[in-house]
């Protein structure tokens, strides 16, 4: 399955993407993780999408859909990817319908996960990240069982520095002017599901996953 996750910062993306990989067996692709790796590791990549992330504005799309193109000519994504955070904007969008053209293949479904503002602008208050491998949690709604450190990989929690109000504020104009439009471009082409992102972790992901495998059914 070829999948994109939408929704704005904070809807869950991330979250529900862990789970609905494994279970899927597709790999994650979260473009926001592969800037925040390659500023991590100060590449030439890092430092040009540093200042945007850190602004909150989108990075721009020649950067971004060379990423994306590559990474999904590799050979675990034969059987499907899962994309998270990507295509942001229109032209993102239609570079990556015309790259999978070229591959003989398409998108089979588009997961919009709805939340609104107001709990977005709690969950990125309390939002905890793994230093290492990029899985969030939350201090008061997803704790981690042991304070500070990653259940998955033991690593150190921090927090991203892009979640701090007055850029979460940012980013969430960025995805009003930017990235919501995309969701009428999925809708015309039949391939948006729209989920309430506000359920409990578990209950979203047994909803997408019930979802998308009726819908493959009927392919
Ligand atoms: P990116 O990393 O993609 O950030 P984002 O879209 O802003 O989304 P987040 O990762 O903040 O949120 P999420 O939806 O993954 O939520 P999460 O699961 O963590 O991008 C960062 C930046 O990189 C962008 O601003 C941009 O500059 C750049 N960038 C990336 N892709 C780009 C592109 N394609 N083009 C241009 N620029 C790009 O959950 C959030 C919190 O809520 C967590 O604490 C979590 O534990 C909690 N939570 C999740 N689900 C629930 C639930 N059901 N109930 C209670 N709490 C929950
Ligand atoms: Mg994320």
């Amino acid at each position: 399955m070829r999948l994109i996750l939408l929704g704005a910062p904070g809807a869950g993306k991330g979250t529900q993407a862990v789970s609905l990989s494994k279970e899927l067996q597709i790999p994650h692709i979260s473009t926001g993780d592969i800037f925040r790796a390659n500023i991590r590791e100060g590449t030439e990549l890092g430092l040009k999408a540093k200042s945007y992330i850190d602004a909150g504005n989108l990075v721009p799309d020649e950067l971004t859909v060379s990423i994306v193109k590559d990474r999904i000519q590799k050979d675990d994504c034969k059987n499907g990817f899962l994309l998270d955070g990507f295509p942001r904007t229109i032209p993102q969008a239609e570079s990556l319908e015309a790259a999978l053209e070229s591959l003989n293949t398409k998108i089979d479904a588009v997961i919009n996960l709805e939340v609104p503002d107001d709990v977005i602008v709690r969950r990125m208050a309390g939002r905890r990240v793994c230093k290492s491998c990029g899985r969030s949690y939350h201090v008061v709604t997803i704790p981690p069982k042991q304070e500070g450190v990653c259940d998955a990989c033991g690593s150190q929690l921090i927090i991203r520095d892009d979640d701090r109000e007055e850029t979460v504020l940012e980013r969430l104009k960025t995805y009003y002017e930017k990235t919501a439009p995309l969701i009428d471009f999925y809708e015309a082409r039949g391939l948006l599901i729209n989920f309430d992102g506000t359920k409990e972790v578990q209950e979203t992901t047994r909803e997408i996953l019930e979802t998308i495998g009726n819908r493959e059914n009927r392919i």
